[in-house]
């Protein structure tokens, strides 16, 4: 099956439970590396922010939670997420938040139509990174900033094996117990097994023309988040 396909119907699957297991799986620690992101973004006051793939609207909420004069666009091709977004909207957003169906390899934006864009644990899942890079920087305007928070590979090699023993062998055990998919809760740590490390992703935000690309390093290396200029 086509890639886009099954992780399109993946997260149709674990969407009813995806914010609680979540929560479960990082002990909440998630949410210290999204407010790293968002601060890494600097978002401009008044600016208009797409969160891509932003699944059950999680980046959203953060943005509007950390300034309401924000216009945030959440992106995302799942539509079973994009109902947990439009579910929690009415309790979470505290400014502007719109949920949009869009596959962010072909965003239907204007060029140079946002102040900011965010993409959350979700670059391991798509097709083509450069590509996707590339469109991110399509619609944001000259000089404002993408980042780009996910797992990552851990540099330091006992780090790593620790760190490998639970995302390869607790999180199926127990995305299949609580998430309700033990085949999704797989498929997800081995999607880190051909994504790219912190210094191969910087070098694709290159290549797909970001500048003063940097990353800092989260959770022991385990997590990174990757800051690019358009
Ligand atoms: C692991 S979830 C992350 C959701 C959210 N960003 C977060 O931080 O919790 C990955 C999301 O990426 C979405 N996704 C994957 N590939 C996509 C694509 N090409 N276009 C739009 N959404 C996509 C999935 O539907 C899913 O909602």
């Amino acid at each position: 099956m086509e890639k886009s396909v099954y992780v399109r119907e993946m997260f149709a699957s674990i969407a009813p439970r995806y914010d609680a297991t979540n929560r479960l799986l990082t002990g909440g620690v998630d949410e210290r590396w999204r407010k790293r992101a968002v601060r890494e973004l600097a978002p401009p006051q008044g600016g208009r922010i797409l969160d891509m793939c932003c699944g059950t609207g999680d980046l959203s909420f953060h943005l509007s939670r950390t300034d309401p004069t924000l216009h945030v666009v959440g992106a995302d091709f799942c539509e079973p997420m994009l109902d947990g977004a439009r579910k929690r909207s009415g309790k979470e957003a505290k400014g502007d938040v719109a949920f949009v169906t869009a596959d962010v390899m072909a965003l239907p934006f204007d060029d140079a139509s946002f102040d900011g864009a965010i993409m959350g644990f979700s670059m391991r899942n798509v097709v083509d990174i450069v590509g996707t890079l590339r469109e991110a920087r399509r619609v944001l305007k000259p000089g404002t900033r993408f980042v780009n928070l996910d797992v990552s590979k851990a540099p330091n090699p006992l780090f790593k094996r620790a760190f490998d023993v639970y995302f390869y062998g607790l999180v199926p055990l127990i995305g299949g117990l609580v998430g309700g998919s033990k085949s999704a809760y797989r498929y997800l740590p081995n999607s880190l097994t051909n994504y790219p490390n912190a210094d191969e992703l910087a070098r694709r935000f290159a290549q797909a023309g970001f500048t003063g690309v940097r990353y800092v390093r989260l959770g022991g290396g385990a997590i990174a988040a990757h800051v690019g200029t358009a």
